[in-house]
């Protein structure tokens, strides 16, 4: 089962930055777990929230931001002074460092707030370009999403996200695309996880910060967990 470290270590560094990532490489994470929208000027950035106010100096949502403006924020003071001037990266500089690493890599495409428009042909092209699409996953919430990058690549891996359970989930998978599903840890105790077994349906789990969570997917045979502390993760299992 691959250790995914979510937004990077992001227990110990701030989240979706390059300490996180850094330190996920350190701590023995398999993979790095991220999200990615679109700056004002289109491109492709690591930020979760549509708002840049929970972890920056900043106000205002990174659609109405250039990549030189968001350059100007400061993405770790909040999270505690030892990483302050830490700055928010694009997805292009993010890849000129993992594509000399062999980590995973999992990008969560943010489209279920705001729809960039053509967030995922900007980002399957720089997949393309840092040649790193055998070790790539891209997941996303939003099924539309999901439909257009299978639309634009017939074989890169595919993950619909989800947090509630729904019907003939193999069904649905099918018909947008997707190879893989990621769900919440609470869906490990629901009915869909039966059928996503009997199909065999490679899945992953998120965010699995505890034992409990972990043991249950270690016990279905979970591909991947997304998890904050992939130190402690790596350790259990090991
Ligand atoms: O990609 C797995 C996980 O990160 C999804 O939830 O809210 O952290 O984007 P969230």
């Amino acid at each position: 089962m691959k250790i995914y470290a979510h937004r990077g270590a992001s227990k110990y560094a701030p989240e979706n930055t390059m300490p996180a990532f850094e330190l996920a490489q350190k701590l023995g994470a398999d993979g790095i777990e991220l999200d990615l929208q679109l700056t004002k000027d289109q491109v492709p950035v690591i930020f979760h929230d549509e708002n840049v106010r929970r972890t920056t100096n900043g106000t205002g949502f990174i659609k109405d931001y250039t990549l030189k403006e968001l350059k100007t924020l400061d993405a770790g003071y909040r999270f505690s002074k030892h990483y302050q001037n830490t700055r928010i990266l694009s997805f292009e500089e993010f890849l000129d460092w993992f594509a000399d690493t062999n980590l995973l890599l999992n990008a969560e495409l943010k489209t279920n707030v705001f729809d960039y428009p053509n967030i995922e042909e900007r980002v399957l092209f720089l997949i393309e370009k840092y040649n790193v699409k055998k070790r790539t996953t891209i997941s996303s919430f939003n099924h539309n999403t999901i439909k257009r990058v299978r639309d634009l690549d017939s074989n890169i891996n595919l993950g619909w996200l989800t947090k509630r359970a729904i019907a003939n989930i193999d069904q649905f998978l099918k018909q947008i695309g997707a190879n893989q599903i990621h769900i919440n840890k609470r869906l490990l105790f629901s009915k869909m996880i039966r059928t996503i077994i009997n199909n065999q349906i490679p899945f992953r789990v998120y965010t699995v910060n505890q034992i409990s969570f972990l043991k249950r997917s270690m016990q279905l045979n979970a591909e991947g967990i997304f998890t904050d502390i992939p130190d402690k993760m790596k350790k259990y299992i090991r």
